[in-house]
């Protein structure tokens, strides 16, 4: 008896890429438990309004249609939308994996004490302060120009790629000058730090670790019409912040995971350095733009609806 005949589809290879129209509380049906290295977060911040999209270039936003809505009957019941969303990131997450959740001033306060019970405080790994550059204005208290990203860790073990020079700035001048006097036999400037009895060398090259406080990842790259990486979506990311993140937290054939994928900035940042992804969003127009997005970058993916 021959063999049935497999479809030329079925023969094409599966691209290990997934982008999933539905609620992120349903990731897991699509990500295995526990093969994720990196989840990144950017939910609805609490902001108290809908955000519409430009569908044109020049076009207005706030006239354009809804992308989501960003509105809660109470601060209670952010917080518990979340916590849901959490624990089903936490879960598809691998033993050396990461998430960070990216927020502001409304929620990020109250959302750390959520990510303590989910996660434990103990493996809660620190914040970075990002800094998109737009200005703010308040006549109540200080302007807001600040976003916060938590990052905590599934295991004790997490990926931190802390040598990547994403993650590094040049020395000052004076640094330079003052410290590093000495050269090794291939050439290098270094300096040698003694602590205690254990002796740290610094090579020039290297660079100084960036810190917390990132403020070279400007907002505008993703938000202005004069930007080939604007797609009108509105809260749109930068891509070289999520490339500083998917390098940092992730190793080359990692799984990295946006359950709130809007545009698909991470994923985009994430193919770009052979990374696999899986995207969510629950939005039509996001999913829309973010296919629109890696089928200009001739990214292979498979789409999926998750059931409601
Ligand atoms: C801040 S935006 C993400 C922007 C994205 N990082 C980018 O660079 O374009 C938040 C996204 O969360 C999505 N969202 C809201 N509720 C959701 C849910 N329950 N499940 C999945 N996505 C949801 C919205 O549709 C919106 O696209």
């Amino acid at each position: 008896m021959r063999a049935p005949q497999r479809s030329a589809e079925a023969r094409a290879p599966r691209p290990a890429n997934l982008l999933v129209h539905g609620d992120a509380k349903d990731l897991g049906a699509f990500v295995a438990a526990g093969s994720a290295d990196l989840a990144y977060l950017d939910p609805p911040f609490k902001v108290e309004k809908a955000f519409g999209a430009r569908l044109t270039r020049g076009a207005s936003r706030a006239r354009g249609p809804i992308a989501y809505d960003d509105t809660w009957p109470s601060l209670e019941a952010y917080l518990a939308w979340l916590e849901e969303r959490l624990a089903v990131v936490r879960e598809a997450l691998s033993p050396r994996g990461t998430m960070w959740l990216h927020l502001d001033q409304r929620a990020v306060h109250e959302a750390k004490g959520v990510c303590d019970r989910v996660f434990g405080a103990r493996r809660f790994r620190g914040e970075v302060v990002w800094v998109p550059g737009n200005g703010s204005k308040s006549k109540t208290g200080p302007g807001m120009s600040h976003q916060t990203l938590l990052l905590y860790a599934r295991g004790p073990d997490p990926i931190w790629n802390g040598k990547d020079p994403s993650l590094r700035a040049p020395f000052a001048a004076t640094s330079l000058d003052f410290h590093f006097k000495s050269v090794d036999a291939d050439g290098r400037r270094y300096r040698d730090r003694v602590v205690g009895d254990k002796t740290y060398r610094y090579y020039a090259d290297e660079g100084r670790a960036l810190g917390s406080v990132w403020t070279d990842c400007p907002s505008m790259a993703a938000n202005t019409p004069l930007r080939a990486e604007t797609t009108g979506y509105p809260t749109q990311k930068p891509l070289k912040l999520l490339d500083r993140i998917v390098r940092a937290t992730s190793d080359i054939g990692s799984l990295v995971v946006d359950p709130f994928c809007g545009s698909g900035t991470t994923l985009v940042a994430a193919a770009a350095i052979d990374r696999r992804f899986a995207g969510c969003d629950v939005g039509e127009l996001a999913i829309q733009t973010s296919q629109r997005r890696l089928d200009a970058g001739g990214i292979a993916y498979r789409a999926r609806r998750a059931t409601p």
